[in-house]
């Protein structure tokens, strides 16, 4: 009895840990590009409105929103102000590697950053 009641314990505790560990991975902070109904976002339908937007929210914006610290060497406000800005941006993430200052945007997030560029950064 005392045993089998050990047991379920243990098996309970492996259960748990197990939940954890998919629980952290479904949190990671990467950004998983979105799927319009059941379309996967590759480098031949990736636009702003799929992954590119996203991006630059989660990984720009803090520092590049109106009134963040560096607004005034670039000010991201949705499509336009990325369009407008497309050659510095560029430039900056994907030749010289500055930007995200204090992050950094995984080989995935790149290729997807590249292929919009190269498709001339459509919105949709
Ligand atoms: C932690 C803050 C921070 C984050 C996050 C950040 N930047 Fe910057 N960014 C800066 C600062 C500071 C400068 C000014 C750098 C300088 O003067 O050399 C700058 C400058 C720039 C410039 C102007 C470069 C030029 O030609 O003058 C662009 C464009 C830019 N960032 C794009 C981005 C993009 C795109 C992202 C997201 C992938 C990003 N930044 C994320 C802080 C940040």
């Amino acid at each position: 009895m005392k045993v089998t009641k050990k047991k379920s314990l243990y098996t309970l505790a492996v259960l748990a840990s197990f939940i954890a560990v998919l629980y952290s991975c479904s949190k990671d902070q990467a950004v998983e590009p979105e799927k319009p109904g059941n379309e996967e976002v590759t480098a031949e339908n990736v636009s702003y409105s799929n992954f590119a937007g996203a991006l630059f929210q989660t990984k720009c914006a803090g520092c590049h929103a109106a009134g963040g610290g560096a607004s005034g060497r670039w000010t991201f406000s949705g499509f336009a102000s990325v369009r407008d800005n497309g050659a510095r941006i560029n430039n900056v993430v994907l030749v010289t590697g500055t930007m995200p200052v204090g992050g950094s945007l995984s080989a995935n997030e790149k290729a997807l950053l590249k292929a919009w560029f190269d498709r001339n950064m459509p919105e949709q």
